[in-house]
């Protein structure tokens, strides 16, 4: 992982992603990148790790989707979510909060500084991407809204609208979907709230205006278009373990050695990537998230 922080970045220094990808692909064409050879100063961040972990195209981050809002083919919501406006938007933070409020979300974000984080993205279906997101720590927003101190878990609530979200006319899950985070992942510094990705706004498919994104998850866990954000002192709900409950739990950690019950998990396809690859242990972040799990049974709590 990768972090630069706005004073480093110039807008006239971000490349836009078709250039960027351009650039790369005739870089490996000419055996640079296998090479090792340094590359030229890119728009982008690159992940601490190069090589394997190279970002996955905007093409691709931006066309093959899990949205169920707007269809359940993974080329249904780059297609689809034309429909959604995400802005003006309204999120509520409610719960177990010294001052409940619904906020303008551009009020709500104005303090917060945004930062490129290049995450590691692994879906529960065993494939899996890597995101330069672009967007700022849960916890800088959390801190502003002060919590109780009942508040145990942090529950995500995307828009229920079936005019701006048209899949919601059919009940493949029950709407809208929700997600739940404890309050120890939700602080964590590598939780972040995603506006944008490549540099630019977060395109509707990915989950604009807003996305929560905890990187050693599998991505149900990261709810998209998100209105409510809700502290609890009980577990919230999480929309695919109240569908399938023996299939889905709570933590959905990334887990290579905890198998889905009707597929393996210990291996993944990479977008792009024609062999698959091992899956890592929380999705390659372990030295920053395995204290969070000391003591639980991770077969138990999946
Ligand atoms: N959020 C909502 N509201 N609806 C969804 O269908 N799908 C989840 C998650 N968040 C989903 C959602 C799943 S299964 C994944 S893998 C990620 O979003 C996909 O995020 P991406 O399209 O930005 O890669």
């Amino acid at each position: 992982m990768l972090i630069r922080r706005p004073p480093d970045i110039k807008s006239s220094e971000i490349t836009p992603a078709e250039l960027y990808f351009n650039r790369r692909r005739f870089l490996a064409a000419m055996g640079f990148a296998a090479a090792g050879v340094a590359l030229p100063r890119l728009g982008v961040a690159l992940p601490a790790r190069s090589g394997d972990d190279e970002p996955t195209s905007y093409e691709a981050i931006t066309h093959y989707n899990n949205f169920y809002e707007f269809g359940t083919g993974k080329e249904d919501p780059a297609a689809n979510a034309h429909t959604l406006r995400p802005r003006p938007w309204t999120v509520e933070i409610a719960g177990e909060v010294a001052r409940p409020a619904r906020y303008d979300l551009d009020d709500l974000l104005r303090p917060m500084r945004v930062e490129e984080r290049v995450y590691r993205h692994r879906c529960v279906e065993a494939w899996s991407m890597v995101i330069p997101w672009m967007g700022f720590p849960l916890a800088d927003l959390i801190n502003r809204v002060q919590p109780t101190s009942r508040a145990r878990y942090v529950e995500f609530t995307t828009l229920f609208d079936p005019e701006q979200m048209p899949g919601q006319r059919r009940g493949v899950l029950p709407w809208p979907y929700v997600e739940g985070l404890r309050m120890d992942e939700a602080m964590h510094p590598l939780t972040i709230i995603a506006t944008g990705l490549y540099g630019r706004p977060l395109p509707n498919q990915n989950g604009a205006p807003l996305h929560v994104v905890i990187p050693w998850k599998y991505g149900f866990k990261g709810a998209k278009s998100i209105v409510r954000i809700r502290f609890m002192e009980r577990q919230p709900a999480n929309t695919w373990n109240v569908v399938a409950p023996n299939e889905y739990g709570f933590y959905a950690n990334v887990n290579p050695e905890v198998d889905h019950p009707r597929w393996s998990q210990a291996r993944e396809r990479r977008i792009g990537d024609f062999f698959r690859r091992p899956t890592l242990m929380f999705n390659g972040y372990a030295d920053q998230v395995a204290s969070l799990y000391a003591g639980m049974d991770l077969r138990r709590n999946y």
